[in-house]
């Protein structure tokens, strides 16, 4: 071999040595690589960081925004969804059962081998029983016992333990939110009068109302159980906190500050308080618009200072009105976390309207979302019609349409309620 052809080989497995280097550098290192297809199939690199998560609770936040193309192109503006969805517990509620626990942890109000209690039927409860065990705690939940059944199972396979009630209104001491705080007290009251818990004194709670439930490890009644902590997500300011220290900066970083207008559905309100009062600190012209489903107050208190005639306040009203399909947004009641909320405005949104806008997005774009995550793409494309073309807008994605699967996403049910979707395009946006 000449020294020529020699200094050659060296060059190439040098530079073949480094290829793959650089590869294996970027295929796991911190900085991110992603492999994407454009359309003439070349791998591309992205900007953007796909990084190692140190443990489930690292691997909550951080979610995409995504361009929903179909409503961008349809109304001249670029509407982007940030994908809650995409958290490990499949909401946007993740990010608020990270904070509750942290700060309670860090208050000493919970600690490890405690449980968390909450009074949800929904995706905090879910989200909880999934963060709870990462922080070395348990989780127990309170749900209405009209609630479907999968629920509970979902929070039981999740180890969570779950206590069915009958529905009562807001007011009545065993409504499952104030069930729920009962509990966390009973656990805190016997951690600390006996340092650990009499099982064969506590089992009143898991027969009430005729239901069963399970005793296990993670049972408030449990023999090893360290205290209890109410979650309290309705008027816990953690929960405002998560999205005003988490969402709504990684907003402002993906949208690089260049938005006009933020838009979402309330159901503690949490979500819109604290992205609304995060974007509007930065840039005090960002409009922030609330999207409110039938049968809630929050549109008559953001547009005419006024929650509620005296007949609708809860309390008042029926056991059970039936006034929406949508879940876990719309509520007549003023929460501390709403309270946070700084508003420009209102839209009011139609069961029709979310229902429409769930199977427009699934046809055109792919995206099979949930209830609360469709009523606000509905406000997003309404923003988008009063502001015009040439506008960013930013809204909520919280979380799947897999999570609806026995009733927003059921055909028979929604043919039961007259909602089966017919609509070609957006004609279905009525004028708000
Ligand atoms: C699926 C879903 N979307 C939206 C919301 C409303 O979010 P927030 O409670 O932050 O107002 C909730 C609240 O429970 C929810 O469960």
């Amino acid at each position: 071999m000449t020294a020529a052809k020699a200094a050659g080989s060296v060059a190439a497995a040098a530079a073949a040595a480094l290829s793959v280097a650089l590869l294996s550098y970027f295929v796991v290192s911190d900085r991110g690589f992603k492999i994407s297809w454009d359309g003439n199939r070349k791998i591309s690199k992205r900007k953007n960081t796909c990084r190692r998560r140190k443990g489930l609770v690292d691997a909550v936040g951080n979610t995409p925004l995504i361009r929903i193309n179909s409503l961008s192109d349809a109304t001249g503006c670029e509407i982007l969804g940030k994908a809650e969805f995409l958290n490990p517990g499949g909401s946007v509620k993740d990010r608020v059962a990270v904070k509750i626990i942290e700060e309670a942890l860090e208050s000493g109000d919970l600690v490890q081998g405690g449980v968390v209690t909450e009074g949800s039927a929904g995706s905090t409860a879910i989200s909880l029983a999934t963060i709870a065990p990462a922080y070395g705690c348990q989780c127990h939940v309170v749900i209405p016992d009209d609630a479907a059944i999968e629920k509970s199972q979902i929070l039981e396979a999740l180890g969570a333990t779950v206590e069915r009630v009958r529905p009562v209104s807001i007011t009545h001491k065993d409504h499952y939110v104030n069930v729920a705080k009962r509990r966390a007290l009973e656990a805190r009251n016997r951690t600390s009068t006996q340092g650990v818990t009499d099982k064969t004194e506590h089992k009143d709670f898991v027969q009430m109302n005729g239901h069963i439930s399970k005793q296990t490890e993670s049972n408030p009644s449990s023999a090893d159980c360290r205290g209890g902590f109410f979650a309290d997500q309705f008027e816990n300011l953690a929960n405002f906190r998560a999205h005003y220290e988490w969402t709504g900066p990684e907003i402002w970083e993906q949208t690089q500050g260049k938005l006009h207008a933020f838009v979402a559905a309330a159901g503690t309100g949490g979500t819109i308080a604290g992205i609304s009062r995060y974007l509007k600190e930065k840039n005090p012209s960002i409009k922030c618009f609330l999207i409110d489903p039938p049968g809630s107050g929050l549109f008559n208190k953001v547009t005419r200072g006024v929650m509620y005639t005296k007949e609708e306040a809860e309390g008042r009203r029926l056991k059970n009105p039936f006034d929406t399909i949508t879940e876990g947004i719309g509520i007549n009641r003023l929460t501390k976390n709403f309270l946070m909320a700084e508003l420009d405005g209102a839209y009011r949104g139609t069961d029709r309207e979310a229902v429409e806008m769930s199977r427009f997005l699934l046809k055109n774009d792919g995206l099979f979302v949930g209830s609360s995550s469709a009523m606000n793409c509905v406000g997003a494309v309404k923003l988008a019609q009063s502001l015009g073309p040439g506008h960013t807008i930013v809204t909520i994605l919280c979380d799947s349409g897999m999570r609806h699967l026995s009733k927003f996403c059921n055909a028979q049910y929604l043919a039961d309620h007259g909602l089966t979707p017919n609509a070609t395009g957006l004609e279905f946006l009525e004028c708000s």
